[in-house]
């Protein structure tokens, strides 16, 4: 696909099937993604992995962490079911953090190269079929989860990306035109 196909193809895909996806063809795409720009080369960004049997230990940890966190508090059994599955079946979870260090702007540069290196991920996962879905729930900002995927005093996390081969691809979400929303000076 071009690169006008690719960003209009792109979707959010929330359901997957449990067709596995293999590692390697997610470290080749990371490591196409890591050309995206990055001021002084500071490359900040860092990924945790949770794939195969250390997927299955996350979601479980994942899973304990959420229930102490109140998130499933006052759900009936059928929804508590429903919302355990949101986190179940999704076959591959990336963890993606960024530096924080130096000054301000410098983190806000990182911040900004990092989420350039996600859309990067997005867009080839598109290429290949694979979809994606950027998560920023504020449970993945937690100490807690902080301590679950080892971020360091100097990180923060970016997102959480869920991988797998999209079940459900839903449909475009129209978008205003960027002439409705352009001055000219
Ligand atoms: C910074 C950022 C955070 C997002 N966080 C979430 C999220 O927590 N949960 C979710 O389901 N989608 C999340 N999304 C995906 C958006 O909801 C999605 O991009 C939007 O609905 C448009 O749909 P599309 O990506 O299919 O065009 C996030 C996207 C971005 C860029």
């Amino acid at each position: 696909m071009n690169a006008k196909q690719l960003i209009l193809e792109r979707r959010t895909v929330r359901k997957y099937t449990d067709q596995p996806v293999p590692e390697e063809l997610v470290l080749e795409l990371l490591d196409i993604a890591v050309y995206a720009p990055n001021h002084k080369l500071r490359e900040p960004w860092r990924f945790v992995l949770a794939i195969d049997e250390g997927r299955e230990r996350y979601v479980e940890e994942l899973l304990q962490l959420l229930e102490r966190s109140g998130k499933f508090d006052g759900k009936t059994p059928e929804q508590r079911k429903a919302l355990e599955c949101q986190f179940t079946t999704v076959p591959v979870y990336l963890t993606v953090l960024c530096q924080t260090i130096g000054t301000e702007a410098q983190q806000t540069e990182d911040l900004l190269a990092t989420a350039a290196l996600i859309q990067n991920i997005q867009l080839l996962a598109t290429d290949i079929g694979l979809g994606v879905c950027w998560k920023t729930g504020k449970h993945w900002y937690t100490e807690e989860y902080e301590q679950l995927v080892g971020v360091s005093s100097t990180e923060r996390v970016v997102g959480v990306l869920q991988l797998g081969w999209p079940d459900v691809v839903p449909p475009v979400k129209k978008r205003e035109s960027a002439r409705n929303k352009l001055t000219h000076f």
